[in-house]
């Protein structure tokens, strides 16, 4: 009789160590997902926390060296869904520091797949040469030697030279093993260090690299016809939606383990992007039962605030291109992605490259408005509310103004919502903010207005200008000034990160300072009655 029991993934990752211990390797742990290396957002591959070593061997525990490292890759986000792609996944890797080259990769590579995995090679790849690069013949020799039937296909750069990660680092040309029409194993042959200025450079020790994603090794090995399939995630999601909520959930809970929190910057900002997909995704089939904890659900019920009216938006227009895409995201924070998720075809032209290109365009505006501001000389502004003379007058009283939206937002939150603006008047030396509100403000309440100012000075929030036609602006919950007449399209101004975590938006037509720390100190010298029901406070910096 016989019968077939699949190897589990733990099972896999037991005969992995086994067989890299027995050929000489010191195992070494995971090192964590947000490496010190500053030119890398995430740990995305397992040579990663090895990479000094290429360059310097003498660093090195041991020239051999194997682990199974935890990784997260954005790069294939797009394709996460399909059969094989994943942005958190888990690497089994064997390396070299001046220990072994090509021959024994190569064979440790072929004795694992064969024999230990008992796996069939359905071909190998290797580097045909390109540019300054010669092929590499040697790698074609090998496998052959191995195994004379083996077929041996050729590619150039984009498929077998991996590396560097970040801005420079060691990289060389590499061989793959492919079962099942999958890429299992990637076998990289460092031999050269790029600089910054993508110069290649022999290294002196040149150095191994091998990663063989779990996930995918588990598919083949458990003979499934996708990673979904395997018992690497137990309730085996069969559409689209389903999977990727169920790779992002991997991804955010690794990452939150590491003590990451969503922000709209570098690698908070990929997770905010992993947590508002999944959301949204939600959302749209009607349900709410993915739980990952108390940051996930911060976040989500953040951004629920804002989702419903992004996806009416969405929903009037017939061709969401990259300008439209990147107005959603600054109005209601709707990431690449769930712009993508929703829109389906309307969205076919929009590519991810467009979209980025959108925030730098953005950015690099803002930078040049910030430098106009105080670029002029002897300027008069005098818009009703802002009065100044000279330069430095200008500036005092842009940061008065900034300020003054802030104790607007403040006054909000410590005396609720039916605070609203009922008139202002900026001079270089205070500001006059008048606001409905029934009562004399208590000692208390004057303190814990002044505080939150400050606070929000301290943290140093981004001010931010975005310009919008005026019905979805209103949309945003930005504030106005009923008495105020504002054109259309009509620019809102929010301190904080991105619309949704403003501190605050307001409607208005600058000038603001770009940074809230450059207000300074702020302090209120005096509270009074104007008229019935309208309170002003007068207020400085210093
Ligand atoms: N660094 C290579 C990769 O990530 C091999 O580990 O594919």
């Amino acid at each position: 009789m016989c019968y077939f029991v699949a190897m589990t993934h733990q099972e896999i990752r037991e005969k992995f160590r086994n067989f890299m211990e027995s050929h000489g390797h010191t195992w070494v742990a995971s090192s964590s997902l947000l490496p010190d290396d500053p030119s890398v957002l995430f740990t995305t591959a397992g040579m990663q926390q090895f990479k000094p070593y290429y360059t310097n061997p003498a660093m090195a525990p041991a020239k051999n060296v194997a682990s199974i490292q935890k990784c997260v890759r954005t790069s294939d986000i797009d394709e996460v869904g399909d059969e094989s792609h994943l942005t958190f996944f888990e690497m089994l890797g064997n390396f070299s520091f001046g220990g072994y080259f090509k021959d024994e990769a190569i064979r440790l590579a072929y004795d694992f797949i064969t024999r230990e995995m008992g796996l069939t090679i359905d071909y190998v790849s290797v580097f045909g040469g390109e540019d300054t690069v010669p092929a590499d013949d040697d790698s074609e020799r090998i496998w052959k030697a191995l195994d004379p039937s083996i077929e041996v296909r050729k590619a150039g750069r984009a498929d077998n030279f991996w590396g560097p990660t970040g801005d420079e680092g060691p990289c060389g040309p590499t061989t793959e093993v492919y079962v099942n029409g999958i890429e299992i194993w990637n076998i990289v042959f460092n031999q050269y260090f790029q600089t910054k200025e993508k110069e290649l450079r022999l290294l002196e020790t040149p150095g191994i690299d091998t990663g063989m994603g779990l996930e995918r090794l588990a598919m083949v090995v458990q003979g499934k016809a996708n990673i979904y399939e395997t018992d690497l995630f137990p309730n085996h999601p069969t559409d689209r939606a389903g999977r990727i909520i169920a790779d992002h959930s991997r991804a955010i809970v690794a990452l939150i383990a590491e003590g990451l929190e969503p922000s709209n910057k570098d690698r908070g900002y990929v997770l905010r992007r992993l947590i508002r997909r999944i959301v949204t995704l939600e959302y749209m089939a009607g349900r709410s039962d993915v739980d990952l904890g108390p940051v996930y659900e911060q976040e989500k019920q953040k951004f629920l605030k804002t989702l419903g009216t992004g996806i009416k938006e969405l929903g009037r227009v017939a061709e969401v291109d990259a300008a439209v895409a990147f107005r959603l995201y600054e109005s209601y924070g709707l990431p690449y992605e769930v712009i993508k998720d929703i829109a389906g075809a309307r969205a076919g032209s929009l590519t991810r490259g467009a979209f980025d290109e959108k925030f730098k365009e953005h950015q690099a505006k803002s930078r040049a408005g910030a430098e106009k501001k105080f670029g002029g000389h002897g300027l008069l502004l005098d818009t009703g509310e802002l009065k100044a003379g000279n330069p430095e007058e200008l500036q005092k009283v842009t940061r008065l103004h900034t300020a003054t939206h802030l104790l607007h937002a403040a006054l909000r939150e410590v005396l609720g919502t039916e605070v609203h603006q009922a008139g202002s008047d900026i001079t270089p030396e205070r500001t006059r903010f008048d606001f409905t509100f029934p009562r004399k403000l208590t000692d208390e309440e004057k303190a814990a207005v002044e505080e939150i100012v400050n606070d929000a000075i301290k943290r140093d929030l981004a001010v931010n200008m975005v310009t919008l036609p005026k019905q979805e602006a209103e949309g945003t919950g930005a504030l106005f000034f009923f008495k105020e007449k504002y054109p259309d399209p009509v620019n809102v101004y929010y301190v904080g990160p991105d619309m949704l975590n403003a501190f605050s938006k307001e409607f208005c037509g600058g000038p603001h300072v770009t940074h809230t720390g450059e207000i300074g100190r702020f302090t209120i010298t005096k509270e009074e009655s104007v008229s019935a029901g309208v309170r002003r406070i007068r207020a400085v910096i210093s």
